[in-house]
């Protein structure tokens, strides 16, 4: 079976794309530098402590495994972190990955499935949002994320390097089976932050109450991370078997406001959610939901797990089991 190495396999999604791969018979070996992921998510793999910015490292890691092709997920990723200290994320996201890049040509390793983001989208104009949207971050995350874009497409051009870009919308959910799941320090992401409201008894704020939506707050489109891992599946498959590059957003198709998720939380949970209401926040779409016709289409994705309150379900499954260790 070919073997992949997988940067950021310590964080949510690696972790959890790298456990898929194993099921489904890949060889994988995982590099992170564990400044955000968490050792017990690779006890079970392969595993090398070693930062993107170590070329040379790479370039032996590359070699002495014989990988076959890399799925790159190491990056920082939050939007809010990006606007205090954008050299952070630049270096990081973007110089983290040319260095990746230039170990993949020294060692001819020419086939990469590439974690982008909703965020270079914007505010976008269309919603459900395609592919051949106008690109206009408003993040330095989201623009890293961009950049690598561009590098990528001249990586395809002049170095022959076949890549496969996938926007994700919002990762959530754990997989039932596995004890992996969502352990991000600082937390952003909301239904981990309602399950923590509902624990500490802190109320969480939510920004903004009066967009153009239904109940006037943010919609957003909820991805299960085994239906993310498993577009990952797809998409390094398809490299592997000759396939050019390519570009997918990655979600369900369907948007849920911030008070569906708070509901959905409160009815799995049985608990009330305490809750405080604030402004908008700057940056906030009113709606970011993905059309993601081009992913079912052609490379026959389909989520297992589509319904809101499934999702929550498996986060609250492993949030239980997280308290109790
Ligand atoms: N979580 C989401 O909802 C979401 C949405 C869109 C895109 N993404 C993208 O998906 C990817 C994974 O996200 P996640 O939620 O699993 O994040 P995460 O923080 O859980 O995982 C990222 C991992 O990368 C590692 N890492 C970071 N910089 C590194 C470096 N320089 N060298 C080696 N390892 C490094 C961290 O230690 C961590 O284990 C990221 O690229 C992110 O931008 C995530």
């Amino acid at each position: 079976m070919p073997k992949i190495l997988i940067t950021g396999g310590a964080g949510y999604i690696g972790s959890n794309t790298t456990q898929l791969l194993k099921r489904r018979g890949f060889d994988v070996v995982v590099v992170d530098d564990l400044s955000r992921g968490h050792k017990h998510n690779v006890e079970n793999v392969p595993f090398h402590k070693i930062t993107l910015s170590n070329t040379a490292a790479l370039v032996d890691v590359l070699r002495s495994e014989a990988c076959d092709a890399v799925i790159h997920f190491a990056a920082y990723i939050a939007v809010g972190e990006s606007t205090q200290k954008p050299e952070l994320y630049f270096t990081n996201n973007v110089g983290g990955t040319l260095s990746l890049l230039t170990a993949m040509v020294e060692t001819g390793i020419k086939r990469l499935v590439f974690s982008s983001t909703a965020a270079v989208y914007g505010m976008p104009k269309t919603v459900p949002i395609p592919e051949d949207s106008a690109i206009a971050p408003l993040s330095p995350y989201g623009d890293s994320k961009v950049i690598v874009e561009k590098v990528l497409h001249w990586m395809d051009q002049f170095r022959d390097v076949r890549s496969i870009v996938l926007r994700y919308f919002n990762a959530c959910g754990a997989d039932p089976e596995s004890t992996l799941g969502e352990e991000h320090d600082p937390e952003t992401h909301l239904i981990p932050l309602l399950f923590r409201a509902i624990e500490t008894g802190k109320a969480i704020t939510i920004f903004g109450e009066d967009y153009p939506t239904p109940d006037g707050t943010c919609l957003r489109d909820y991805i299960h991370v085994v239906d993310l891992a498993e577009a990952h599946v797809l998409a390094v498959q398809k490299l592997l078997a000759g396939g050019s590059s390519d570009t997918f957003n990655v979600g369900t198709g369907e948007g849920h406001s911030v008070l569906e998720v708070v509901r959905s939380v409160e009815k799995v949970t049985g608990k009330k959610v305490p809750l405080a209401f604030g402004p908008r926040r700057d940056g906030d779409a009113p709606v970011l939901v993905a059309n993601s016709d081009k992913l079912r289409k052609t490379l026959g994705w389909k989520p297992r797990y589509p319904e809101l309150d499934d999702i929550v379900t498996t986060a609250w499954q492993f949030e239980k089991r997280h308290i109790a260790t």
